[in-house]
C-alpha cells in the first residue's frame, strides 16, 4: 500500500543518483525524479519512476527529498530559488552530494530558515556497491531527522555510521577517508610504475595489493588508536624503518628512471620526523610532524 511515507524525490541522476532512485523503486517506494538533463531518467521511468521536469513539483511531491548532484554549487543552483524556498516548510532534505564541512553547516542553517530538516550523508562506496548490508554511509545531523530518514538510508546501504548531531561530522570524516584513499591510490599507482619498470604483471601486483589490504586496514586501526591515546612507544613498527623504506623508494625510482614525486614527498616527511627525534617511536609519531604548520 502506498502511504505518504513511501514517497521520495531524488534530485540528481548521475551514476549515483540513478542508483539511489533504482534501489528505492526496487523496495516499493513511489519515486519522483528530477534532473537538469531530464533525458537521463528514461530507464528509470520504464522501471516505474515518475519524471518531473518542474523542480517545484519535485519538491511538493514527497516529504523526503534526496539530493545527489555533483557538488554544493550544483545543489545551490537547483534549490536556492525563491520558488523552491517557499515549498520547503516541513520537508526533510537528505544531502548525499559530497560537500565540505563548512558547506554542510551553511546548508543546515539555510534549510532551517525555510522550515526544512536537513541531514548530511557521505557515501563511501561506488554505485555498483550500493544497497548491500555492508555498504558504508556516514551520516550526521539532528537525531530525530536521522531516525525519520533511517528507513530510506537503509535502502541505500546497511552499514550506516551515525556520527552525531554536528552536521559537519559526516563531511569531515568523508574528507579524512578521501585523504586515506587518495594517499593509498597514489602509492598504488607509483607501485604500478615500479612493477612496469621491471616488466612484471601489474594485474598480478593488483591482486597481491587486494589480498594484503585487510591486514593493512588492521594495522592502520592500531596506529589510529596510538594517536588517539597519544602513546608512541614502539608496538608494531618503529618510525626509523619507514625513514629507510621511503628513502629506498626514492632512490629506486631515480635509478629506474621513473617518476619520483611520490617517494620524494614521503621520504621528505619521514626524514623530517627523524630529524625531529621521532625515529625510535612508533611510526604513528609522524602525526607530530603533520601537526606543525
Ligand atoms: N559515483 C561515485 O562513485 C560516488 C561515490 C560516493 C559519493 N559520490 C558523490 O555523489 C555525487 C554525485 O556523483 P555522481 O557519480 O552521480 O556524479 P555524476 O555522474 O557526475 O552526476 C552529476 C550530477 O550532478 C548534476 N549537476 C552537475 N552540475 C550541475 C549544475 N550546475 N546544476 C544542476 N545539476 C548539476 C548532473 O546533472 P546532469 O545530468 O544534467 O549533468 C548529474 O545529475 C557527488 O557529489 C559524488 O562525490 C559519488
Amino acid at each position: 500500500m502506498k502511504t505518504e511515507n513511501n514517497k521520495v524525490t531524488v534530485i540528481g541522476l548521475g551514476s549515483m543518483g540513478i542508483t539511489l532512485a533504482r534501489l528505492l523503486l526496487q523496495k516499493g517506494y513511489q519515486v519522483r525524479v528530477w534532473n537538469r538533463t531530464p533525458e537521463k531518467a528514461a530507464e528509470l521511468v520504464k522501471e516505474g519512476a515518475i519524471l518531473t521536469r518542474d523542480i517545484a513539483e519535485a519538491i511538493t511531491a514527497s516529504p523526503v527529498i534526496v539530493i545527489c548532484v555533483y557538488n554544493h554549487e550544483a545543489t545551490q543552483n537547483i534549490l536556492r530559488t525563491k520558488t523552491v524556498e517557499t515549498l520547503l516548510d516541513g520537508k526533510l532534505l537528505l544531502q548525499l552530494s559530497t560537500i565540505s564541512p563548512k558547506e554542510a553547516i551553511e546548508s543546515e542553517s539555510w534549510a532551517a530558515e525555510h522550515g526544512a530538516s536537513y541531514i548530511n550523508g557521505g557515501i563511501q562506496a561506488a554505485p555498483t556497491q550500493m544497497g548491500q548490508p555492508d555498504t558504508p554511509i556516514l551520516i550526521s545531523g539532528k537525531e530525530r531527522t536521522y531516525l525519520a530518514v533511517e528507513p530510506v538510508l537503509k535502502v541505500f546501504g546497511g552499514a550506516i555510521s551515525y556520527l552525531g548531531e554536528k552536521i559537519a561530522a559526516s563531511p569531515t570524516v568523508d574528507l579524512a577517508t578521501l585523504s586515506y584513499i587518495y594517499g593509498a591510490s597514489i602509492g598504488f599507482f607509483h607501485g604500478a610504475r615500479i612493477i612496469e619498470s621491471q616488466g612484471i604483471s601489474v594485474a598480478d601486483y593488483a591482486n597481491i595489493v587486494a589480498g594484503i589490504s585487510p591486514s593493512f586496514g588492521a594495522f592502520l586501526k592500531h596506529e589510529g588508536h596510538m594517536i588517539h591515546t597519544e602513546n608512541y612507544a614502539i608496538t608494531e613498527s618503529p618510525l626509523r624503518i619507514s625513514v629507510e623504506a621511503t628513502a629506498r623508494l626514492e632512490q629506486t625510482a631515480l635509478e629506474a628512471g621513473i617518476n619520483s614525486e611520490f617517494p620524494a614527498f614521503a621520504a621528505a616527511l619521514f626524514k623530517k620526523a627523524h630529524v625531529a627525534g621521532y625515529g625510535d617511536q612508533e611510526v604513528a609519531a609522524i602525526i607530530k610532524v603533520l601537526r606543525e604548520q
